[in-house]
């Protein structure tokens, strides 16, 4: 059984939430794992299915076409999607923890009835504020935004955007008065055919799958009416987002971290060498056991984090923890998970080496390992000093 750990707070909702995603993940996602990887592109089926499924609106109320669930089911699609491909679970989780939450949370009411319902119908999201000279320092982005009439003029470029392939609905931020520093960064609701170009898909060593591109802003024009939120508070929209989209990623680790020990481990049982499974020599089982405790922390990190962000308390510095720690993980576990497995491990037939590649980027997106660390040590020091 995937994922047995020693959690039972959850709903019966969030548990049926689980068992939704698990079956999906197995029937649409786990058939189409290999090629998607080898092509380095995401299956349209699979995004059509997620929409289908119900798994792109989930903390989006009824009324506006969500499944109206708790942020907690969100980590939980995230976690259960990266057992199977780290790569959907990215796609997903940037759809739900980035695009529709800064919409739910900082968008107007009109805003709020016009996109989330194609957010959870069949429009795809992405997130842009990432730039080629801004990357763990986001608020210096160079992206400007200037007022003609009703619309804003955007200029610039995004680098690194995931789902932006695919996407229909940019979220993009803009600095519209850089003599005000950060407090000039706005969030601007764009979508595809306001003309945004694609300058470049990149091509990766893990989540191949899921697209990451350069986007290119020529004088994209946006209406007035499409600003989220106040016009300088971009930066704020932005930090307080990613704050839970971190745990999101965690889940996507903490997943990738199970999804390799699910697929090593029986292995290890069936494959004799001197006589006996080879899971059952000391050196081995210990490694398995050391594995099962590591996950189990980082899905515990994790799931507190998301309680502490649904009970209103502040999450920041545990959402930073289980971000950093499930990274950590997800990258031992996944590979140790090779080296059980030995020189089949090593082999793409497997999919096990798989989770080792798409691992690294736990520690790059949503903040490096080391901003993650920067946030945990300033509350240490506020706490401290
Ligand atoms: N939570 C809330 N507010 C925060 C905050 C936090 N974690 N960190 C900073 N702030 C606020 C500060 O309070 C301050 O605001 P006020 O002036 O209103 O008080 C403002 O931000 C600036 O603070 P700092 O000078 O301390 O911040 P900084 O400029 O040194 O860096 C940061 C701030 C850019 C947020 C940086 O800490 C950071 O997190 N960098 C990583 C960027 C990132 O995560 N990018 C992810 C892109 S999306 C993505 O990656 C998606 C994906 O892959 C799937
Ligand atoms: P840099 O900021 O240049 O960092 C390089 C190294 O320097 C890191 O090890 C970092 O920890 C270290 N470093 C930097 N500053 C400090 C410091 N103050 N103290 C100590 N160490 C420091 N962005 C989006 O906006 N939207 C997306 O959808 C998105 N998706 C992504 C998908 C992929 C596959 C990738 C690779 C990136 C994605 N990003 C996205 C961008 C991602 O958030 C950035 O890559 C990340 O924030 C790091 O920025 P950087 O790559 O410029 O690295």
């Amino acid at each position: 059984q995937s994922g047995v750990n020693s959690l039972d707070t959850f709903s019966e909702e969030e548990q049926m939430f689980r068992e939704t995603v698990q079956r999906f993940a197995q029937d649409v996602v786990g058939p189409r794992v290999r090629d998607m990887d080898e092509n380095e592109m995401m299956d349209p089926e699979v995004i059509k299915g997620l929409f289908e499924t119900g798994l792109m609106g989930i903390e989006t109320s009824d009324e506006l076409g969500g499944a109206g669930a708790s942020f907690t089911s969100a980590v939980i699609v995230i976690e259960e999607l990266a057992k199977v491909d780290p790569s959907v679970s990215v796609l997903c989780d940037v759809h739900n923890t980035l695009v529709n939450t800064v919409i739910r949370k900082y968008g107007n009411k009109d805003q709020q009835e016009k996109w989330l319902p194609k957010l959870s119908e069949s429009s795809l999201g992405s997130f842009c504020l990432s730039e080629p000279a801004s990357g763990s320092d986001a608020f210096a982005l160079q992206t400007r935004a200037r007022k003609e009439g009703d619309n804003w003029i955007i200029n610039g470029s995004k680098m690194w955007i995931t789902n932006s392939y695919e996407a229909d609905v940019f979220l993009i931020f803009a600095n519209v008065d850089p003599s005000k520093g950060y407090k000039g960064i706005t969030c601007f609701l764009a979508t595809k055919d306001m003309g945004i170009e694609i300058a470049k898909k990149e091509q990766k060593l893990g989540i191949r799958a899921s697209s990451t591109c350069t986007l290119n802003f020529d004088d994209l024009k946006v209406p007035a009416e499409n600003v989220i939120g106040e016009v300088g508070k971009g930066y704020k929209i932005a930090i307080e987002i990613l704050n839970e989209g971190r745990i999101g990623i965690a889940a996507q680790m903490v997943g990738l971290a199970q999804g390799a020990f699910d697929k090593s481990v029986p292995y290890t049982y069936q494959r004799s060498q001197f006589g006996q499974p080879i899971g059952t020599f000391q050196g081995m089982a210990f490694q398995i056991a050391q594995a099962a405790t590591e996950i189990e922390t980082a899905r515990l990190l994790t799931y507190n984090a998301a309680r502490r962000k649904e009970e209103g308390k502040d999450f920041t510095k545990e959402a930073a923890m289980a971000k950093y720690w499930s990274s950590v993980i997800a990258q031992k576990v996944s590979g140790s998970a090779i080296e059980w497995a030995g020189g089949v491990g090593f082999t793409r037939e497997t999919g096990i080496e798989k989770f080792w590649r798409d691992s690294k980027i736990g520690a790059i997106y949503e903040g490096t390992s080391n901003i993650q660390l920067q946030t945990i040590a300033k509350y240490i020091q506020k706490q401290y000093s």
